[in-house]
């Protein structure tokens, strides 16, 4: 599985510590950035992310900032994307099986790094269960098809 991965400055040193805990694992990842924490601009970011999972480049996606709640909602206006913003494991979990996330969205501000690598490994590790939830999850894309342009 390839990840799309991208911060803002917020989130720019929890993403080098999980860009860490993928290459241990030998997960494999593209970084559309940023890359310092430099003052910059989360839907950018989120953006890139969302971008490179609906054309299909990457199948799922992190994203980082400083709550994690501007680049969840700025993911979250790309049709076809489910970005999920998680502080805990069973939240993380739970976006893959019930509600097929294709983005965890984290908070470098809210959620230390321990727990932070794992709500990762919880989200990656977790598998969508379909069933009722697939229905849900259609109802979801219905609802995004009526208010698109
Ligand atoms: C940047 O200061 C901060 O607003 C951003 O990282 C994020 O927390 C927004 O939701």
């Amino acid at each position: 599985m390839k990840l799309a991965i991208g911060c803002d400055h917020g989130g720019y040193n929890l993403k080098t510590a999980i860009l860490e805990h993928l290459d241990k694992k030998g997960i494999e990842y593209k970084d559309f950035g940023c890359y310092s924490t430099e003052s910059c601009d989360y839907p950018d970011f989120a953006e890139k992310v969302a971008e490179a999972i609906v054309n299909g480049e990457c199948e799922r996606g992190i994203i980082i900032c400083g709550t994690g709640i501007g680049i969840s909602i700025a993911a979250n206006k790309v049709p076809g994307i489910r970005a999920a913003h998680c502080t805990d494991t069973f939240s993380a979990k739970a976006s893959r099986q019930h509600n097929d996330a294709n983005i965890l969205a984290l908070g470098e501000r809210i959620t230390g790094v321990g727990l932070a690598l794992d709500i990762v490994d919880a989200y990656l590790e977790a598998e969508f269960e379909g069933g009722r939830h697939q229905r849900r999850v259609d109802k979801i894309t219905e609802i995004e098809k009526k208010y698109s342009k």
